[in-house]
């Protein structure tokens, strides 16, 4: 039997992560994955493949209704061919995933392919087409992640209600996409169809989308998606889905309490996602796991028994890809005896949409909650230059600092590329910046970034320059 340091299941962010710091740390590393392509939810059926439609559908949408405005005729008509769509999505994919291999590789990682489950504290049994092996580990760290939740009176028939894995290879651009649930994937994969020519209507059970993110974001995304022709129903509460062939009904209540009806050929269910430990038998090895389904870890990320340790989606905390990797690290350092840390509060939270919606450190609401006394400033993205340039005038960026040492405490922002901005607000933030300093910084002219400089102007003394 082989004995390892340190075996890793799960080989999605956290899992692949965890297992090359273990081994740039000296450690003799497994990785454990059931499915025969490593990468997890991200690279499979998460963020890699939603991104690679996004982008697809954002150019054939430029293509019909933005080209003309740039000077830009094409003779004929712009066709969209989904088949080579979903072909170019599924080939990013499979080189994002032999990256990871050839990750694993380099770092002389040895990876398992099949199932992992604990037989003890110590035994990892390995099932692959009805055969088992095992393998000893010191050290495990449980990285197994998360599944698409459910409703519990929906029936997911994964042909036409469907959740974010399937609606990442449909074979045709559905008439009427109705989306339960106004978060992250609803938004993000409903923009897709919505780009793509389907009828899109989200029906949300709180009174705005992306609920966890500051109001002032879901204001701003609600209107700018309204006008791109999605249809929205917060404060709706869905009571039934039902598929008759290939119409789904679905009847809700709405804020006043009266009932409506959609019909819709595809209904995607985007309620959030539940940690995934199935098959894992921790109980085995004594792990305990809380009444949500997640493992319970304490500050070290060490779960109950102490040489087994648990990070990413399966864990409390954000269900994001760059969390599960600075845990992924984070754990290996600390099984080296080093003392990393991580600050949750810096994490930041972006919506791939057009335009990007990005976020790091408190909402408005939540310095409310708080007590905390705060001073605001806005830029909208409709003064810089460079949005006119682009034609990506929609946004805004909002800066929210504290009233007294005027620190920066959160940053919020939507607009062309802040998926990318959000980069500077972490920096400045993980810095402990005042807003006064975010305000001194020389921002290239002329840059989407420069908005940022201005909402820090307004934040400091309400001296912005632009507006
Ligand atoms: P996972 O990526 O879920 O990996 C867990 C792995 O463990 C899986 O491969 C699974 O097969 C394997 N496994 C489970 N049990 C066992 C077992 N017993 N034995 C062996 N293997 C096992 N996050 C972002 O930050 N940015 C995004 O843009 C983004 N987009 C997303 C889009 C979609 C549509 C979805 C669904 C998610 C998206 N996410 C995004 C979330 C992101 O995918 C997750 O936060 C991330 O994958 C979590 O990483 P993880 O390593 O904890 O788990
Ligand atoms: P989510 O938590 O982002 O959004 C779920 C939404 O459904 C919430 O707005 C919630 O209020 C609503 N909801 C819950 N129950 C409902 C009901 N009964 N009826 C109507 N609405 C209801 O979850 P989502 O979109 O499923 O994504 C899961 C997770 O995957 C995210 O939380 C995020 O962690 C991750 N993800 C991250 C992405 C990114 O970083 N860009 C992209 C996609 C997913």
């Amino acid at each position: 039997m082989s004995t390892y340091d340190v075996a890793v299941i799960g080989s999605g962010p956290g899992g692949y992560v965890a297992a090359i710091r273990c081994a740039q740390l000296g450690m003799k590393t497994a990785i454990i994955e059931k499915y025969s392509t490593l990468g997890g939810t991200c690279l499979n059926v998460g963020c890699i493949p939603s991104k690679a439609l996004l982008d697809s559908s954002h150019h054939y949408h430029d293509a019909i209704k933005h080209f003309e405005d740039h000077g830009i005729e094409i003779p004929g008509e712009v066709k969209l061919n989904l088949e080579k769509m979903m072909e170019r999505k599924a080939s990013v994919v499979s080189q994002t995933c032999d990256g990871v291999k050839f990750l694993m590789d380099k770092n002389k990682i040895d990876v398992f392919e099949g199932l992992g489950s604990f037989k003890d504290k110590t035994h990892i049994n390995i099932d692959k087409d009805g055969e088992t092996q095992t393998i000893e580990a010191k050290k495990t760290i449980i990285a197994t992640g998360s599944k698409p939740s459910n409703l519990p009176f929906i029936e997911l028939d994964k042909e036409r209600v469907i959740t974010s894995t399937e609606a990442l290879k449909l074979k045709e651009v559905p008439k009427h996409m109705i989306v339960i649930g106004g978060g992250v994937i609803g938004l993000e994969l409903g923009q897709v169809y919505r780009r793509l020519g389907a009828e899109v209507t989200v029906v949300e059970f709180l009174d705005r989308i992306i609920p966890t993110m500051d109001s002032a974001l879901s204001k701003e995304l609600q209107k700018v998606l309204k006008k791109q022709g999605m249809k929205f129903h917060t404060s709706t509460k869905v009571k039934s889905v039902e598929r008759i062939g290939d119409e789904i009904t679905i009847k809700a209540d709405d804020k006043k309490g009266k009932e409506i009806e959609l019909k819709g050929d595809y209904c995607l269910v985007s309620v959030g996602r539940r940690p995934y430990t199935d098959g894992l038998n921790a109980e085995a090895a004594g792990v305990k796991v809380d009444d949500k389904g997640r493992v319970e870890v304490n500050d070290h990320l060490q779960t109950n028994i102490e040489n087994i340790y648990a990070i990413g989606d399966v864990v409390r905390g954000a269900m994001l890809a760059h969390k599960a990797e600075e845990e992924g690290t984070m754990v290996a350092e600390l099984i080296a005896g080093q003392k990393p840390h991580i600050d949750y509060n810096l994490i930041p939270g972006v919506v791939y949409t057009w335009p990007e919606v990005a976020a790091v450190g408190k909402t408005e609401e939540q310095l409310k909650e708080e007590g905390v006394k705060y001073k605001e400033g806005k830029f909208p993205m409709r003064a810089l230059g460079r949005s006119r340039a682009s034609g990506d005038i929609d946004g805004l960026v909002k800066i929210l600092a504290d009233e007294k040492t005027d620190e920066v405490l959160g940053i919020h922002m939507i607009g062309a590329r802040t998926a990318d901005l959000i980069a500077e607000a972490v920096t400045a933030m993980e810095f402990r910046a005042s807003a006064e300093d975010i305000s001194r910084m020389s921002h290239a002219h002329p840059t989407y970034a420069e908005a940022v400089k201005e909402a820090a102007l307004a934040a400091t003394e309400n001296r912005p320059l632009h507006i």
